[in-house]
Formats: structure tokens, sequence, C-alpha cells
């Protein structure tokens, strides 16, 4: 349990732990590469050290610390694990691993918690599949336990039925170990920390526009891939709770610093400043093929606005705390083509209607997302967590701004993406205004 209750100010600087999706990828693609790699602002939340935990158990070499030391096996590398992979609550650890398990010549049995097991698997499954793997699952091959008899894949063309860079990853992690190309046709852009990675390891990755805007990625399986040493930016999803929390708040100034400013993330930032966040970045750098900034962000008045179609990708784990400056913001917000949010580590539609409604703001739950009427002052609530480490976080950020005090039934679940949140938090919150 834990309480928030409105600061006097939010100041100062926070580097924000290191991004989620490219520390899964920096330890998965380095431990099937040649020669050691040093990763440093590794996030060792949950989430990505269920993902050390499997490449351990399928064989490989990896030193704690920062920088985390991965020691690459090599293309053929990997052993058999004895027991069953545990991805606990990691979705980019199931669906990447699967990928992987897909092409190698040995059995895997992959499974995750309660949260995970019930999320739809049958995406990947199919088109791995259609590669020549044999993974089969529970509820008719939808759900985890995986079961994943792999190797001998071929490549092949796909259209991606849903914009997921978890499964785009996850076939490219295949396409690695197939005969023949693997073309990747998605239907909105999602983010390309893999395709980076690939290439800075020296694979044949090229990304392609047609010229009515659909995007496509292909793979030509490498003879080998290089390990490649890297900083890790911060995670600007981490950060998005702190941009929020700033705009929201009438007295803040939050400086947040290394931010992983790549396009194909940034929908949170212009989704804030179609809101009309007072933001900037500054000292604006690509470090390991990435872009970075620092964000400097200031109290803002928002007004609603509509966020729908190619952006929802770009800020799709941003939307629990987006939900949070709609409420606040004046005007209507609408949140539309989003229906993945409802098979995330909670339903995150439902979740948020729920939690800001016992917070007194006046939300319509839709199919596919969201409608937000602003305006009302938020009043402090006992919420529900529902055991999701953005919801957490985003309902955090309400209670910065809720008259009197605001509870959280799991605080814990942070560490789940941002181990270090309430110790930020108590450090930039000063003063109390009661
Ligand atoms: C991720 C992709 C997104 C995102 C998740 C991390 C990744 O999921 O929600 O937190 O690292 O590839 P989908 O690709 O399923 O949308």
């Amino acid at each position: 349990m834990r309480s928030v209750v409105p600061p006097a100010r939010l100041e100062g600087t926070i580097k924000v732990p290191g991004d989620k999706s490219i520390s899964h990828r920096a330890v998965i693609l380095n431990s099937i590469a040649d020669g050691r790699a040093s990763v440093s602002h590794f996030l060792a939340g949950a989430d990505c050290l269920s993902t050390v935990a499997c490449m351990r158990a399928l064989g490989v070499s990896i030193q704690d610390g920062d920088p985390l030391v991965v020691e690459g096996q090599g293309l053929r590398g990997l052993r058999e694990p004895e027991g069953v992979l545990d991805a606990e609550n990691s979705g980019t650890t199931m669906r990447l691993l699967t990928g992987l398990l897909a092409a190698q010549p040995f059995f895997t049995v992959i499974t995750g918690d309660r949260s995970l097991r019930r999320r739809p698997m049958d995406r990947v499954i199919l088109p791995l599949r259609l590669m020549g793997a044999e993974v089969r699952g529970r509820q008719r091959n939808s759900r985890p336990p995986l079961a994943i008899a792999g190797g001998g894949l071929r490549g092949i063309t796909y259209v991606l039925p849903v914009a997921s860079a978890q499964l785009k990853s996850a076939l490219l992690m295949a396409g690695l170990f197939a005969e023949g190309k693997t073309t990747l046709v998605e239907p909105a852009p999602t983010r390309d920390h893999t395709e980076r990675m690939l290439a800075a390891m020296g694979a044949g990755i090229t990304t392609q526009m047609s010229p009515e805007g659909v995007q496509s990625i292909s793979l030509e399986p490498p003879v080998s891939l290089k390990a490649v040493d890297l900083e890790v930016p911060g995670d600007l999803s981490s950060a998005a709770f702190w941009l929020v929390a700033a705009a929201v708040h009438p007295e803040a100034r939050l400086k947040l610093e290394g931010v992983g400013v790549n396009p194909t993330r940034t929908g949170i930032l212009d989704v804030l400043q179609a809101m009309g966040a007072r933001l900037r970045l500054e000292r604006e750098r690509t470090e390991g093929g990435e872009p970075v900034a620092d964000i400097v962000i200031e109290s803002s008045q928002l007004t609603g606005t509509d966020v729908g179609g190619e952006i929802i990708p770009r800020t799709i784990d941003d939307i629990p705390v987006l939900a949070v400056a709609a409420a606040v913001a004046s005007g209507t917000t609408s949140i539309r083509d989003a229906a993945e949010l409802r098979v995330k580590e909670s339903d995150r539609i439902a979740a948020l209607a729920m939690e800001l409604g016992r917070l007194g703001a006046r939300v319509e739950e839709l199919p596919d997302g969201l409608i937000i009427h602003g305006g009302s002052r938020l009043k402090g609530a006992d919420c529900r967590t529902h055991g999701d480490h953005r919801l957490a976080m985003a309902l955090a950020v309400a209670g910065l701004v809720a008259q009197g005090q605001t509870t959280l039934d799991d605080a814990e679940v942070v560490a789940v993406s941002y181990p270090s949140f309430w110790q930020d938090l108590d450090r930039v919150a000063i003063g109390s205004v009661c």
C-alpha cells in the first residue's frame, strides 16, 4: 500500500531508468552474437530480469551490474534448458523468446504469471507455424504456457494483422535462423529498436516504405552477428509519468535527462504538445544508434484532444498516464483505435475507466478506447492497480493533483519497469499543500 498527496511543488532533475524495450533486445541479441557485450544503464526491472533469467537457462553467461556483461554464444550456441522458462509478467520476454526458440533445434516450454497467461499468443504462433515451427499453447494454441519444438524454419512474407513490435520482433528473431528472406509488412509503424540493433550487429536488414505509405521490413539471415556495447537510453515511457505530472501540477518544473526519443516512440510528446504542454527538447544527440535528448517540462494549461490512428502504436504504453492528463485538461479527449490496451498487463481500458472514475473523472469506455471529459478537480480515493505497473504510476500521478489522499493497493508493482519510481517521486515532490 502507498498513499500520495499533492505536493506544493514538483522540481528537480530525474535520470529515468534504461529503456525496457532496448534492454530486452540488448540481452537477447547479444546472447546470440559473437563476442562479449557491455550494456550500461540496463533496466534492472523485473521484466528485463525475466529475460536475463531465461537467457541464462539457455546457457548464456550474463554478469549482473552496471554494465551488465553478456557473453555471446553465437547463432548456434544456445542449449536446451532443463526446466520451464518463466517470463513472469513480461510480454516482450514471452513473445521475442518464442520467436527465438521456434528456431532452435531443441524443445522448450515457456510460461508466465497469471496476467501473462491470459495474453494472446496466437498472433505469434500462427506465423511461426507458417515458417515451419511446432508451437502449441493452451486454449487452442492462443495462451501460454507454450511448448516449442523448434528448428528447420523457412523465411516468409507476412502481413502483420496487428501493429505490434513484439510480433514483428519475434518473427525477426525466427528469421535470423530461417532459410531465405523474411519480409514483414506492418499495418502501422511500430518501435524499430530490433531493426536498429540488428543493423548495428551487421545483419542484412532493410526497411522500405511503399508509395501508399505501407512499411515493410526484410531480413536476410546473417552468417553471424557481432556483439555490440551500448548505453541504453532512458525510457520515454517511464519519463511519460513525469511529463504528465509536471504538465498538470500548478507549480512544476522537471528536467528528464538522457531520454530516448526514437520517432517510433514519441507519440506522447506529440499528444502533450497538441494539448498545450510547455515542453522542450535539449541536447539532442544520437547514442548507440538511438536518438536521445534531455526534456524540460513545466506547469501547463492542457486542453483536450483526439488521439487515434497511426499515433497509437507510437504511444501505446503511455495511454494510462495520458488519460490522467486528459482528466485534468479542460475539454474532452477521445482515445480510439487502441483496442490493444485490452490485452496489456491488465485490460487498461476497463481499468482506467474504473479507477479514474473513483477519482471523480468522467470517463466513457469504448471498445477501442476512452472518452474523457476533463476539467473537474480530481478527488483522492482508494484505487486499485490491477497488478499493472503503468496503471500504478499513472494513478500516482493523478494523486499528485487530486484533492486529499490517494492510495494504491499494490505499489510494489512499479518494479516491473521502474524500480526507483517511488524514490524519484519522493525526491521531486517538495512540501505539501495540506
Ligand atoms: C514492446 C512493444 C509494445 C509495448 C510493450 C513493449 C516491445 O507491445 O506495449 O510494452 O518491447 O516490443 P506490442 O508490440 O504488443 O504492442
